[in-house]
């Protein structure tokens, strides 16, 4: 048998593993690859050389490391050396000429391969066969580093790829740490996006108690009882009037600033007696608006109402109190009787929408303009809603 067919032309079959070259990505390139199935056999450099026929000229024209990949397999493309070039040039070489390459694998083992040189010649001119199609490049874990794999011994190539390979572990947990650490971030900023629209959605008037315990604003605070008043005031004047109406009706369970209570309580008594001012040019007061939707939803079924309003009638002489009105719909919506209409005789303003058969709805205070008329206004309406709400 001749020396040429007893060389590999198409790779070869070392035991559980198998390498070769084939054509490589374009003209003067070679390919180079490996297979393997055994962690063992991991191939940390490929040494590529070129001889004579007669072994009396030897031209390195690659050194190629490799940290093996996941796949425990390799192909890689390499460029010819200008030496190999050269040595190409002689015509008698490149026809008796062979190639070498050598696999520098674990344990100090090399595998070798030798080719006809006419053989390597068709694979750089692009000709010849292609690589497995499961020798596969995972371009994290090919190293090249030919200049200080050359000046490694193959005994040292072990330590090397292990340092190699821990270092792209390490660049790829970084990676993924970062890209996890992206990720988190994104998804607060979009419970945070969503947590803030479903509180713009939510009742108006929702609390959070201290602590981040959601409060119950269904549930009154307050046990039953006959009489309360209950006021909202932005100035004081509507909180004195109901000091006022406690003092001269005497037997008040509770007299509460509605920022005080939840709107369940406004339930929780026979006789409810209510205190607005108009602000804001016909509206209701502040705290009052943002209570009143949780109001519509209360039912007063068996309840008296009585209701007293404050209001500047020449300073707002076309919306004299109106919020009295706006105040009272969700109570007798909601099944309240109303109580202590009060004439409008003796009060100066234009235009009212709280009265209701030439009556005002309740009681009347003017403290900008009739402030001496108060008490006896006062006096005179507790002696009405005592009769009516049989206080
Ligand atoms: C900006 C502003 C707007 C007001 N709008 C009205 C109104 O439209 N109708 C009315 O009768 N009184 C109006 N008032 C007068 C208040 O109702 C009055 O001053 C009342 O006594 C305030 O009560 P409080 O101190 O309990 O909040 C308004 C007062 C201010 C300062």
């Amino acid at each position: 048998m001749s020396l040429l067919k007893k060389l590999n032309l198409c790779g070869t079959v070392q035991g559980p593993a198998k390498f070769g070259v084939s054509k490589g990505d374009e003209p003067g390139h070679l390919g180079v690859w490996g297979i393997w199935s055994e962690p063992s056999v991991e191939v940390f450099r490929v040494v590529v050389k070129a001889h004579s026929q007669d072994r009396a000229m030897t031209v390195p024209t690659a050194s190629y490391t490799f940290a093996p990949s996941k796949e425990q397999s390799f192909i890689q493309s390499i460029e010819t050396s200008q030496e190999f070039k050269q040595f190409l040039v002689g015509s008698d070489r490149a026809q008796t000429g062979q190639v070498t390459l050598e696999f520098w694998l674990d344990n100090n083992r090399t595998e070798t391969l030798n080719y006809t040189l006419p053989e390597v010649i068709k694979y750089l001119r692009g000709k010849g066969s292609k690589a497995p199609s499961h020798a596969k490049t995972s371009k994290e874990y090919l190293v090249q580093d030919t200049l200080v794999v050359a000046s490694l011994a193959h005994s040292e190539l072990k330590a090397y790829s292990e340092k190699v390979k821990a270092e792209i572990a390490e660049k790829l947990r970084k990676a993924e740490e970062e890209r996890k650490r992206i990720e988190e971030e994104k998804k607060a900023a979009l419970a945070k996006a969503q947590a803030e629209a479903a509180a713009k959605a939510a009742k108006p008037a929702a609390q959070v108690a201290a602590g981040g315990v959601p409060v119950d604003r269904s549930k009154p605070t307050l046990s039953p009882a006959k009489t309360a008043i209950f006021f909202g005031s932005s100035t004081g004047n509507t909180a004195n009037v109901a000091e006022m109406l406690k003092k001269e009706l005497g037997s008040v369970d509770y007299l509460k600033n509605i920022t005080d209570i939840h709107p369940a309580d406004l339930t929780v008594v026979e006789n409810i007696i209510i205190g607005i001012p108009t602000w804001h040019i016909g509206e209701l007061q502040d705290d009052w608006a943002a209570m009143l939707p949780e109001v519509k939803a209360l039912s007063f079924t068996g309840k008296k109402v009585a209701l007293f309003g404050l209001g500047d009638g020449k300073g707002y002489a076309d919306t004299y109190v109106d919020g009295m009105a706006e105040l009272l719909e969700p109570f007798e919506k909601g099944g309240a009787k109303l109580c202590g209409q009060w004439p409008t005789d003796s009060y100066e303003f234009k235009k009212s929408k709280a009265i209701r058969d030439g009556k005002f709805l309740g009681l009347v205070i003017d403290v900008e303009n009739q402030d001496n008329l108060t008490d006896k206004r006062v006096k005179s309406w507790v002696s009405l809603i005592q009769k009516e709400m049989g206080i």
